[in-house]
């Protein structure tokens, strides 16, 4: 018999399943965000500290997702925390602009060169979402190009091309836009131009065909949730030469990449984006994003000229989130960002090491203090090479890990926090050994 991930999860996790068995009376299948569900039932956290997770039957785990690459700081980090219980204690919302939000942006703005300003939204769904509409407004074009698996959120324009059937989806050179999610309007689709990750030539003729239509190019510098996937530099040059030749804007999402340079990924790149988006680790664990780039883009949301692109948002430049963020990102310096980025480099070494000595084909993916596991033998380089990898095995060393005290993303996607000192690293390491020994009879017989 092989070791059943599956069953020991059931019997270590009896007090997630009796959540799960009420939650799943109020919320289609016990929960309400798709990404922290898996068969057969969400783990239920109950809190966490530093690069800890505690859930709902008190067992302890090392976070190596940090809420999907968000808690770049680990949980609960003392300074945040005062950050929000001193804006709590002073007001949490109101109907006018606040000083903080001003810090914020200034930060931002210092920080990556290409932002000449910003606004704020709630989700990075809410960014690129304005980020494309601005796009469409300033050129006057309705089409939207973006790359085959990535990933910019869950509104219509998102929606698209994410996740798609490889049968489906064309030819690697010439992808077609295909729905993410039922629901996805026609037009959205129709108004999606879909390029190859990583592929110049091909991009670029797509691009140069579709361009009298085209606002905008939309692309993750590094693939963040589909796999870790670092552009290459010709790739993105690319890009930026022909969408300037040809007075189409690119837009960066860095909603993930972010976390790998004080400036992001295209301060790493060299290369400077038209329009930027951001989220997850500017607002410090709360829900803040937010979008900005060239003045005369941006410009278009000055409510001073007419007309102007109106962004409502009850929450916008929220207090609290502004003071969470604000709390983090000043902690981020350049060294904390070299630290950890160092840690990320080793840990995908160690990973490399450890599948080698199973013996077991795997991609290692990283960048930064962002890392990825493909059981595939291929270098995983775009949305097709990804999507041959084997995703049973993915679940089986998620499931696993779980087990042993590791939480991951189902897809095996991890990223660092500066909390993690050496041993927890050494922790998850000796965690992956462990899965992998115990799973490697039951992937043997199966291939
Ligand atoms: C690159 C990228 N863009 C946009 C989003 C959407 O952000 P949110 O989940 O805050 O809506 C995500 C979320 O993971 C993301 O990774």
């Amino acid at each position: 018999m092989f070791a059943d991930p599956e069953a020991l999860y059931r019997q270590t996790t009896a007090a997630s399943r009796a959540l799960h068995e009420k939650a799943v009376a109020v919320m289609p299948g016990g929960t309400t965000r798709t990404t922290t569900y898996f068969d057969p039932y969400p783990l239920y956290i109950e809190r966490g500290e530093g690069c800890r997770v505690w859930d709902a039957d008190g067992t302890e785990r090392i976070d190596m997702l940090g809420n999907y690459t968000a808690m770049i700081l680990g949980h609960a980090h003392p300074k945040v925390v005062e950050a929000i219980r001193k804006q709590a204690a002073r007001g949490t919302g109101f109907a006018a602009a606040n000083p903080i939000e001003v810090q914020l942006a200034t930060l931002l703005c210092e920080r990556v060169p290409s932002l000449d300003a910003v606004r704020f939204c709630n989700s990075g769904t809410e960014a690129t979402m304005f980020a494309m509409r601005l796009a469409r407004a300033f050129t006057g074009r309705p089409k939207i190009a973006r790359m085959e698996g990535g990933y910019h959120g869950t509104h219509d324009y998102a929606e698209v091309s994410t996740h798609p059937a490889v049968a489906e989806a064309g030819s690697p050179d010439a992808p077609i836009a295909r729905p993410d999610s039922m629901g996805t309007p026609d037009w959205a689709l129709e108004q999606t131009v879909v390029l190859p990750f990583n592929n110049p030539d091909a991009a670029e003729a797509i691009i140069r065909r579709e361009a009298g239509e085209l606002a905008a190019v939309i692309l993750e510098p590094i693939i963040g949730a589909g796999g870790v996937i670092p552009a290459t530099v010709e790739f993105l040059e690319r890009l930026r030469n022909v969408t300037r030749e040809l007075a189409v804007l690119l837009i960066f999402d860095e909603v993930i990449s972010f976390r790998v340079a004080p400036g992001g990924a295209q301060q790493l790149y060299g290369v400077t984006p038209d329009l930027t988006t951001l989220g997850k680790i500017i607002g410090g664990g709360l829900p803040v994003a937010a979008f900005g780039g060239r003045a005369d883009v941006m410009e278009l949301l000055d409510p001073r000229r007419e007309p102007n692109i109106a962004q409502g948002g009850t929450y916008n430049g929220n207090p609290l989130g502004m003071a969470a963020g604000y709390a983090t990102m000043t902690e981020l310096t350049p060294d904390v960002y070299e630290d950890l980025n160092r840690k990320g480099a080793r840990v995908c070494e160690q990973l490399t090491e450890v599948f080698a000595s199973h013996g077991v084909a795997v991609q290692v993916n990283g960048a930064g203090s962002m890392l990825a596991l493909h059981f595939t033998s291929a270098p995983v380089v775009d949305y097709r090479t990804m999507a041959a990898a084997n995703k049973k095995r993915t679940r089986e060393l998620f499931l696993g890990l779980v087990n042993h005290g590791v939480l991951m993303a189902p897809r095996a996607m991890g990223a660092l926090s500066t909390p993690m000192a050496e041993p927890d690293i050494q922790e998850f390491i000796d965690a992956v050994d462990t899965v992998v020994a115990e799973q490697r009879p039951r992937w043997e017989s199966e291939s």
